[in-house]
């Protein structure tokens, strides 16, 4: 079994906890010119329970500061996942948290807990649980915002019955009582179970008068037969008229084509109105088995979400954080030729790496990364075939579970030019594609020391570079109370 001092490093500008278990980002929320990021989080130990909210916080979404736990486990009852918004009441600012109540007799129900401290310190409503139906699988509260025509105002919290794959839906006026509305679903394949929804509206192609409604969910295979990608993303698009929501078409779309992009929600109050999306860098598959110590589970990057029309279709874009742009953008592109031989750039294994070619006179491109475990990563980009493969394999992945070698496909959009962002940081690869239309998202093994991306076209045309090592400076900050030496 290989272990983990020697194959993993931890990332360096992603979010991970000091120590412990992390899953699902929580209560994601801009306050006071501060990005909040809570967490699921087993403050004990680095395997999966005792389920609390950790906290980190972020002046600019890629330097994280972590803060005590926020709301802890108590005997009987579990902090499961759920949201925050910023309101203001009485004429003062405060939190509101939803998180659901996860009893020790297999009830789950919604509760919530205000912060007046910009969500540092947390008050427990006495009278929760405040949405109760007596069922075991009712979680992940979102709420959000919803105005409608008149521009009468309500607050609209979902939640799932995760084993009916549902979505339920209630509204308040004040953040108290909640009225029943609708349910969204079941849709698609049974075996799974709904986690995590989240809704929110775009602007198709930028235009106001045309909004959609994007309803994400995540999607884990249960019972013997689970499906051995395990756990993932999906989203639809449709319209949402303060009570229901019907999507388009009834088919789930992924929102990442890797295997590590879970439970994704967006943060409330994102300034300007963006929608930013944060996912948990694992997979309920194999997420105990990912050789990280003294710390487990990782975020992703941030996503500004848009929905653009791709085929007569609107498609969820995905584009990185304004940092990564400004970090490439200070960097000197390179033209370089990967045919007769390859071309190879040293990475520090916590790199930004852009790449932009013409794949009509290029050919077939391939691009493989190895650090110094016997893994590599091999992604194969085809116009001809109008696909893309990125494949993850070796003896060390191996031997960490069986299903963590794989492959992922997307299909390409056709013709112009073509461009793979990859940011790398340590055991955490997300692939962007193109101008954001699809993006594949993976955890790897490339070992501690530097990783070489070597990089190979069919034919002998030019391919601008750019790349950009984010030291270890980058890294996460964390404050004294919380630091105790790995
Ligand atoms: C999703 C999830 C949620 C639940 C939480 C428990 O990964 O299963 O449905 O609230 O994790 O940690």
């Amino acid at each position: 079994m290989p272990t983990s001092k020697g194959q993993v490093s931890r990332p360096a500008f992603h979010f991970t906890p000091q120590r412990n278990w992390m899953n699902d980002p929580n209560g994601l929320v801009y306050h006071r010119g501060v990005w909040h990021l809570y967490f699921q989080y087993n403050p004990e130990n680095a395997d999966w329970g005792n389920m609390s909210w950790g906290h980190a916080t972020s002046p600019d979404l890629q330097h994280w500061t972590e803060h005590p736990v926020a709301l802890r486990y108590r005997e009987g009852e579990q902090i499961f996942s759920g949201s925050i918004v910023a309101s203001t009441v009485n004429g003062t600012e405060q939190l509101t948290a939803y998180y659901t109540s996860a009893y020790g007799d297999h009830r789950q129900a919604q509760s919530t807990a205000t912060s007046h401290d910009g969500g540092f310190t947390w008050q427990l409503n006495p009278n929760n649980p405040v949405l109760d139906r007596g069922t075991s699988a009712f979680r992940d509260p979102k709420v959000i915002r919803y105005t409608n025509r008149n521009g009468d105002f309500q607050w609209i919290l979902l939640a799932v019955e995760a084993d009916d794959r549902q979505v339920l839906f209630y509204a308040s006026s004040d953040l108290r009582s909640w009225e029943y509305l609708s349910t969204f679903g079941p849709i698609g394949d049974e075996g799974l179970v709904w986690e995590c929804p989240d809704l929110f509206p775009l602007a198709v192609d930028g235009d106001p008068e045309c909004i959609r409604w994007v309803l994400v969910l995540s999607t884990n295979p249960v019972g013997h037969d689970a499906d051995a990608d395990g756990s993932s993303m999906s989203y639809f698009v449709g319209q949402f008229d303060g009570v229901s929501f019907i999507a388009e078409t009834q088919e789930l779309t992924r929102v990442d084509h890797g295997r590590d992009f879970y439970a994704g929600v967006t943060f409330d109050s994102a300034p300007g109105g963006e929608v930013i999306l944060l996912g948990w860098m694992s997979n309920w598959r194999y997420a105990t088995a990912f050789p990280t110590a003294p710390w487990r589970g990782a975020m992703s990057i941030p996503r500004r979400l848009s929905l653009r029309v791709l085929d007569g279709t609107p498609r969820l874009m995905q584009e990185p954080p304004a940092f990564v742009s400004e970090h490439l953008a200070k960097a000197v592109p390179a033209t370089v030729f990967g045919a007769d031989p390859p071309f190879s750039l040293s990475l520090s294994g916590h790199s930004l790496i852009d790449l932009r070619w013409d794949p009509a006179t290029s050919g077939v491109l391939r691009l493989r990364l190895q650090g110094d475990t016997d893994s590599k990563v091999e992604i194969i980009h085809s116009s001809t075939s109008q696909t893309l493969h990125i494949t993850r394999s070796g003896p060390v992945l191996e031997a960490l579970h069986p299903d963590f070698a794989s492959r992922s496909t997307v299909e390409l959009a056709t013709g112009g030019a073509a461009r793979l962002l990859l940011i790398l940081d340590g055991p955490l690869l997300e692939v962007f594609v193109g101008n954001g239309e699809s993006t594949v998202s993976n955890l790897v093994v490339p070992g501690r020391s530097a990783v070489t991306a070597t990089l190979e076209t069919e034919r002998h045309t030019p391919v601008t570079v750019t790349s950009v090592d984010l030291a270890q400076s980058e890294r996460i900050t964390t404050p004294a109370a919380l630091d105790h030496s790995d």
